[in-house]
C-alpha cells in the first residue's frame, strides 16, 4: 500500500545549514515523553495508540447506529464545535460530492448538516426553518456536554424532532456523544434513553476524530470508517519504526523554519474539498502550540481561488510566512478539456489535457513563484484522496503535532486560553438578567 510523502527540499536555502539536524535530540526526546508519557498533559495521550487499539465491535456497533440514522433519518444534524465536529466535517467534505448539499437523500445517504458550532440567530432559524418537515436525526457531541453553542442548538433540536417526529422515533435518532458520567449531554441522554457513545477522558476534543465524536457522522454519511481507522493504524506503526521518520522530519522543519523567524505556516490545497481538512489542523496545531506567548500561527488557503486574493500577499507581503501544500496525486474523477472550433479564449492548446493537469502546472507555477518570492515550501503528498489516505494524514498530523508542541516547550494538550472569552460571556449574561 501506497503512503503519504513529505518534501523539504525548498524549505533548505532559508533555514541555517544542519538546522533541521540539529532538531534531532529534541525530537527523539519528545517522541520518547509521548511513548513514555512523561511530558507535559500526559493525561491526554489516548490518542497515541488508538488507530491500532480500536476493535472490530466497536466499529460494528458505530455502523449499526450509523444505520439506524440512515434507515430512518433524510437529514441528520451533527452537532458539537471545535474537536467535536471539525474532524467529522473534515473528512466528510473532503470526500461527500461538492454539490451533495443540493440533492436530496441519494443511495441511501442523509444529507449531513452541522450545528452547534456558532450562536448565530438567522443560522440556527434558518436550520430548524430547513428542518421543518423533514425526517431528521441529530448527533449531539460534547465532551463536556456543556458547552453553550452546542447545548442551545441541541435544545432547539430536540424539541422540534420531538415535535415533528414524536417522542418514540426522538429517542431512535437521537444519538449522543458524550463523557462516560458527567455533564447534561450525559444526563439528558440517560434520562431520556438516548443511543450514547462514550469519548475517552484522556483523549481531547482536537485529537478525538478517531473516537465517536469523528467516527459516527463519517459513517452515517456514508463512508468507511474501517478504512479510515486502518490508514491511521498504518501510519501508527510507520512512525513508530523509523528516527527519519516523516513526523520527525516535519516537526523538525517546522520548528527550523520558526526559529529563522518564520512565524505563519499556510496550509495550502489545490482543491476546495480540502478546505475542512485545513480547519481541522489550524485547530489541532493552533490550540495545540499556541500558549505562552509561543507559536507557529497556523493559516490556510484555498487555491488557485485564493491565489487571486491573498496571492498577492503571499508573494510579496512580510516574509514570516512558509507554505506546507497538500497535494492530491490522483484525482477520484477524470474530465478532458474540449477543443472549442472558435478558440475565442485561446485554450485550445489544453485540448485534451486532463483538468488536473492544468491543476497540477497551477501548483508547481505557485510553488516556484513562492518560494522566488521568499516563502518556504513543504508539500505533502497524497497517492488519492479516500478514506485511508486521510487516515494516514490525520495520525500524521496528530503524531507531529505532539512532538514539535514537546520541542517548543509547552503543553500541546491543554487549552487554557480558550477559557477567557467564556467567562466573559457568562460574566456578561449574569449581569444583563440582575
Ligand atoms: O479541542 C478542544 O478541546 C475543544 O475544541 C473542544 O473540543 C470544544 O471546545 C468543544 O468542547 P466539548 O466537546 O466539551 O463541547
Amino acid at each position: 500500500m501506497k503512503s503519504i510523502s513529505l518534501h523539504i527540499e525548498k524549505t533548505f536555502d532559508f533555514i541555517k545549514e544542519g538546522a533541521i539536524e540539529g532538531f534531532k535530540a529534541q525530537i527523539k526526546a519528545a517522541n520518547d515523553a509521548l511513548e513514555n508519557g512523561t511530558g507535559k498533559g500526559n493525561d491526554f495521550l489516548g490518542w497515541l495508540h488508538l488507530p491500532s487499539s480500536i476493535s472490530k465491535s466497536e466499529i460494528d456497533e458505530l455502523n449499526a447506529t450509523a444505520k439506524v440514522l440512515r434507515d430512518n433519518c433524510e437529514v441528520v444534524v451533527v452537532a458539537g464545535i471545535g474537536g467535536s465536529y471539525l474532524g467529522a466535517r473534515a473528512v466528510i467534505e473532503a470526500l461527500n460530492n461538492s454539490f451533495s448539499w443540493l440533492q436530496e437523500k441519494k443511495e441511501g445517504n442523509p444529507v449531513i448538516v452541522f450545528a452547534g458550532n456558532n450562536i448565530s440567530e438567522d443560522y440556527i432559524s434558518e436550520l430548524t426553518e430547513y428542518l421543518a418537515g423533514k425526517k431528521f436525526g441529530v448527533i449531539n457531541i460534547s465532551k463536556s456536554g456543556t458547552t453553550t453553542e452546542t447545548a442551545l442548538a441541541f435544545r432547539l433540536l430536540k424539541k422540534q424532532c420531538e415535535d415533528q417526529r414524536g417522542k418514540e422515533m426522538a429517542r431512535k435518532v437521537l444519538v449522543a456523544i458524550t463523557d462516560a458520567k458527567k455533564g447534561a449531554a450525559r444526563i439528558t441522554a440517560d434520562k431520556e434513553g438516548y443511543k450514547s457513545f462514550i469519548i475517552p477522558d484522556n483523549v481531547g476534543g482536537r485529537f478525538s476524530v478517531l473516537t465517536p465524536v469523528g467516527l459516527l457522522p463519517i459513517a452515517v454519511a456514508g463512508f468507511d470508517i474501517a478504512q479510515l481507522i486502518k490508514g491511521a493504524a498504518d501510519m501508527e506503526k510507520e512512525l513508530s519504526k523509523d528516527e527519519n521518520n516523516i513526523a520527525y522530519i516535519y516537526a523538525a522543519t517546522r520548528n527550523a523554519l520558526y526559529q529563522s523567524g518564520k512565524k505563519t505556516e499556510i496550509l495550502v490545497n489545490f482543491h476546495p474539498k480540502l478546505h475542512f481538512i485545513a480547519e481541522w489542523w489550524k485547530q489541532l496545531f493552533g490550540e495545540s502550540e499556541g500558549k505562552e506567548n509561543k507559536g507557529i500561527f497556523p493559516a490556510a488557503v484555498d487555491f488557485t481561488t485564493d491565489l487571486h486574493s491573498m496571492g498577492q500577499w503571499i508573494q510579496e507581503g512580510e516574509r514570516s510566512i512558509y507554505e506546507t501544500v497538500i497535494s492530491i496525486e490522483t484525482p477520484n474523477r477524470e474530465l478532458h478539456v474540449p477543443s472549442d472550433k472558435e478558440n475565442l479564449d485561446g485554450l485550445n492548446f489544453l485540448a485534451g489535457k486532463r483538468i488536473d493537469e492544468v491543476n497540477k502546472m497551477a501548483e508547481l507555477g505557485t510553488q516556484l513563484a513562492h518560494v522566488d518570492g521568499g516563502v518556504p515550501n513543504i508539500k505533502i503528498s497524497v497517492p488519492q484522496l479516500n478514506e485511508y489516505y486521510i487516515g494516514q494524514l490525520f495520525y500524521f498530523f496528530e503524531k507531529t503535532c505532539g512532538i514539535s508542541g514537546y520541542v517548543l516547550g509547552v503543553n500541546p494538550f491543554n487549552q487554557p486560553g480558550v477559557e477567557a472569552y467564556k467567562k466573559n460571556m457568562f460574566a456578561l449574561q449574569i449581569k444583563s438578567v440582575v
